[in-house]
Formats: structure tokens, sequence, C-alpha cells
């Protein structure tokens, strides 16, 4: 593994290692504050972000190394109009590791292309968001001991929920899971997401009912409906709030049963949720932090290498979704495979 774009880039061995590296860090925290001294971090997060920024932020600083980077692309170059390959090529000559978060989809396996030192996807659009897989898959194991043999909910925004895309498929890896898929028709699943389990044999289904699946289920992921990635204020409107999670509809649950949710919540996990033992999002939270310490102490250790220069590319890109990276960076190689445009899964039409 050089770079983290996808959970696809790493084993399972790759997991299990990380996993108990992180369970080491999360025991023996002090063993580890020296461990990436004179190592830098860029930051580059072109979208908000609370948990994700502040956790890599964190992580590297309890690692001893030092972070630069924005928060708000207007402070950087790129509101001048400079191309990713110049962004990444400069500021990965200055940094060990790069952590990127940004609404363009495919961007980050984009960055990858040009960079000297390991790049982490921290969130592309509505694409994929592997780390916050690592977090959730930390959580369920350090709970449940195992990611094997359960029926896994998710609840909300199915479709512009980053999160769920990349959960599914890590998920998807282990013997004996099952998917609940919870949301309104608007907002389900990627077809992507739903060939690729189909293609797999993975047992799921799609359904709009929240209480008459909770008592299935041993993991509910909650997820709020993606304000941002709407091009229509009405429809978000229209569909906002409509599964709310509450003391009441808990009851109806296993008394093991864990709730998720990458946060931040709007009102989709009622706060009488909280008190309940089976409520995990807080500590899901923190164990992001010391699963993404494992995470940088396995990257930006790496001896960095500057990748060849190939031409810029001739062919025109067919990826027709509006949000794919391949829209505004034409020079991009041209990496379709089966149908499916290489940067941001969708089908190309
Ligand atoms: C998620 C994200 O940014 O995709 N948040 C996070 O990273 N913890 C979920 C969300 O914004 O709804």
């Amino acid at each position: 593994m050089r770079h983290f774009i996808d959970f696809e880039d790493m084993s399972t061995a790759e997991w299990n290692s990380l996993y108990s590296l992180a369970s080491d860090i999360m025991a023996h925290p002090r063993d580890y504050v020296d461990a990436l001294r004179g190592r830098v971090m860029a930051s580059l997060f072109f979208e908000p972000s609370t948990r994700t920024n502040f956790s890599f932020q964190t992580a590297m600083l309890k690692l001893g190394g030092g972070v630069f980077g924005f928060a708000d692309a207007n402070t950087s170059s790129v509101s001048k109009g400079e191309c990713l390959k110049d962004t990444i090529t400069m500021c990965s000559s200055y940094a060990d590791v790069i952590t990127m978060r940004t609404p363009v989809e495919g961007m980050v396996k984009a960055a990858s292309l040009y960079s000297a030192c390991p790049v982490i996807n921290a969130g592309d659009g509505g694409h994929l968001h592997p780390t916050q897989t690592l977090t959730d898959l930390t959580t369920i194991t350090e709970r449940r001991g195992s990611l094997e043999n359960m029926n896994v909910g998710l609840c909300g925004d199915l479709k512009n929920g980053r999160t769920v895309h990349s959960l599914i498929r890590a998920l998807s890896r282990f013997e004996g899971v099952s998917f609940f898929l919870i949301s309104p028709r608007e907002l389900a699943v990627p077809e992507y997401i739903t060939k690729f389990l189909g293609e797999k044999g993975i047992r799921f289904v799609e359904t709009t009912n929240l209480e008459a699946t909770i008592p299935q289920l041993d993991v509910l992921y909650m997820t709020r409906v993606q304000r941002e990635r709407f091009s229509d204020p009405a429809e978000y409107e229209r569909l906002k709030g409509v599964y709310v999670l509450n003391a009441q509809k808990m009851k109806l649950a296993k008394r093991e049963m864990m709730v998720l949710h990458p946060l931040p919540r709007v009102d989709e996990i009622a706060l009488d949720v909280d008190p309940d033992p089976r409520a995990c999002y807080f500590h899901q939270a923190e164990c992001g932090l010391y699963v993404r310490m494992a995470l940088l102490l396995t990257l930006a250790s790496k001896e960095k290498a500057r990748p060849e220069q190939s031409l810029p590319e001739t062919r025109p890109h067919r990826c027709k979704n509006p949000r794919c990276i391949t829209r505004t960076e034409a020079y991009l190689p041209v990496l379709d495979e089966d149908g499916v445009c290489g940067y941001c899964d969708s089908k190309l039409v």
C-alpha cells in the first residue's frame, strides 16, 4: 500500500496489522510520542470538516510530527487557478504525507498520480471516505471482537453518503455480513454499489422501513441527509428528517445492537439515545484518532519517490458525472475500465 484512496488499497492482512497497531497505540500512547518526529503532514481540506481534520492533525502531533495546510481553499493558490498537478507536485516535495478532503469526486486519486509522498483520501465528494471506514471497522471490532457474521443496517442518505459507500465495500470482504439498506427511494445507494454486492453474491435488501428492520440488526449505521450534495434545495427540504432514531425505536432493537454514526448528526438521532450504552458514535470518533495515528505511522515513514511523469493525455474523458475531477483537469490520463470511470467510479454512458 503506497496511497490510501479506497479501502480496496489495503489487503485484509494490512487491515489486521493496522488494527493491532491502533489497539497498541490506544493502550500505550506514550510509546509513540516520537514515532514521526521530523515528519510533516500536509492537510489540504477543500471542504468543511471537524472530526476528520482535527483527528488527523491531532494524530500527527501526538506522533511527534508537524502539520501545515489549509481548511479553506480560498487561502491557497488553487483559488488563483493553479492546476491540481502543480499543487500536488509542490506540496509533496515539502510533506511526507498528504491528507486531502474535497467536494470533487476522484480528485484524491488524481492527486496520487503526481505525488512524491503517500496521499490519503479524507473524503472526495459523495464518492468515498475510507479513513471513516477504518474508524467504523475499529469501533465494531473493538466491541464485537470480529467483523464477521452480522446484520448491518445503513440508514439515511445512502446515495450521497460517502461513508456508506466505503463501508459497504469494506465489510463485504468479511464472511457472513448481510446488508439492510434503509433509505427513501430517491436516496438509495448508487448502482455501482448494488452491482458490486450482486456480483459478489452478498445478501442485501433495500427497504424504506426503519422500524420493521431494526429488530434484525447487529449494527445500525445512521447517516444525515447530505444537504451540500443537493442541487435542488426543495428536494432537500422534502427529504430531510425522514428517519429519526429515538429512545422509543431503540426498544425494538437487540440488547447488543451498536448504533454508529460518522457525525455530524443533524436530527437523525434524537438526544434521548445518547445515554443508551448501545450508542457508540462518540467513542467511534475517538477510535478515529487512534486508527489515523496507525495509518500515518504506516505511510508517513515510507521513503519518498517522485512518480514518473507521463505526457498529457490527448484522448477525451468520457465521464459524465458533473462532480468528477476529469471534468476540470483535462490532462489526466484516461483510467476507464469495464465501462466505469477510473476516478469517480461512475458508469460511463
Ligand atoms: C462524514 C463526511 O464528511 O462524509 N463526516 C465525517 O467525516 N465524520 C459524514 C457527514 O458529513 O455526514
